[in-house]
């Protein structure tokens, strides 16, 4: 596993993210919550992955119980991110749900606790008063934000007051917008980019095709899942294939390789399985050429897949 030290924090550059557990979403069922699930943590900390993100939504506070009963055990070699849904944030109601939140992950102390996704009615002033609150009793560590832009970022610094640890954002080949902005900042203010479906919810595995389109809730609503787009990634999708080859490794690892060869970025794939969450792990230690890392991105940008448009139907 290779780390990277943030603001004094060592944090692995993947780590494992937990929207799986428990959410039905995913179809994955009562079995892998109650088995895979707490095997698949330990996997990935056993694997040297210390970041774990989880969220007070998924599953309804059942990834959180799942990820809290898992890490019981071994809760000093885990950094523990939750998040907080943007209902109503405002300073009482943060603190009565970072308590809830912390009671189900069995732990007196979250290491960052980030807002879910930007509120656009509760002023940040307000929610960050409620933060800082957390901050200040010791109950959280670090502050993050999720789904904010850089410019929002920059406003939930000042509305807290402090630097704001991190932002997590979707990520990927597929997902490049960060590359605009957001990990620069985070580069030079030695700030952490949590990138979050950074296989594309396994688009970017290569096992998905119009003639295997996976069957769970959170695919079927997805854009890229259609057999359309399979069929238009197949350029990229080969590109993935041909560097897996050379770096006897898998196409979710290049991809994954890809991404944490950004500064100040770590990915937190999901996993379905504990070999998955192994895999992954194995990634950090694949040294991708930055002639690779290129011809990666410009097979990205030459991929056009046809997106949903809300109200015209698809477009390209
Ligand atoms: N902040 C936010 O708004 C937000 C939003 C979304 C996600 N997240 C966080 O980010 C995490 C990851 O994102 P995500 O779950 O959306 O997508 P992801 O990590 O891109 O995809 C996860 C899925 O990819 C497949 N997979 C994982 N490792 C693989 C491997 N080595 N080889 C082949 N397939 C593999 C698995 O599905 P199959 O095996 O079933 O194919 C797995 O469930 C979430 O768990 C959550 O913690 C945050």
């Amino acid at each position: 596993m290779r780390y990277i030290e943030v603001r004094g924090e060592k944090l692995s550059v993947i780590g494992l993210g937990t929207w799986q557990f428990g959410s039905l979403e995913w179809g994955y069922g009562s079995a892998y919550l109650k088995e895979e699930a707490p095997r698949i943590l330990r996997a990935a900390v056993d694997a040297g992955i210390n970041v774990i993100d989880t969220a007070e939504i998924y599953g309804m506070g059942r990834s959180e119980r799942a990820v809290g009963g898992a890490i019981k055990e071994i809760r000093d070699r885990v950094f523990l991110a939750t998040k907080l849904a943007p209902i109503a944030p405002v300073p009482p109601v943060i603190q009565v749900r970072a308590r809830m939140s912390a009671r189900r992950l069995g732990v007196d102390r979250i290491d960052l606790y980030q807002l879910h996704w930007p509120n656009l009615i509760v002023p940040l002033r307000i929610t960050m008063q409620g933060i800082r609150a957390l901050l200040d009793s010791g109950l959280i560590r670090h502050a993050g934000v999720s789904n904010y832009s850089l410019e929002r970022w920059k406003a939930a610094d000042e509305a807290l007051g402090r630097p704001v640890f991190s932002n997590q954002v979707e990520f990927s080949l597929i997902e490049r917008k960060p590359l605009d902005g957001l990990v620069g900042f985070a580069r030079a203010e030695d700030r952490l980019i949590l990138a979050y479906s950074p296989l594309a919810k396994g688009f970017l595995s290569g096992k998905y095709s119009k003639n295997n389109l996976p069957s769970n809730a959170v695919r079927r609503a997805n854009y890229l899942f259609r057999s359309e787009n399979l069929e238009r990634a197949a350029d990229l999708l080969g590109t993935l294939g041909d560097l897996a080859k050379k770096y006897s490794a898998e196409p979710a690892q290049i991809a994954l390789a890809w991404l944490i060869k950004k500064p100040n970025t770590i990915a937190i794939p999901g996993a379905s399985s504990e070999a998955q969450a192994r895999k992954n792990a194995e990634a950090a230690d694949i040294e991708l050429s930055d002639e690779d890392e290129e011809a990666l991105q410009q097979a990205a940008e030459a991929f056009e897949p046809i997106r949903p448009s809300p109200r015209f139907g698809l477009r390209k």
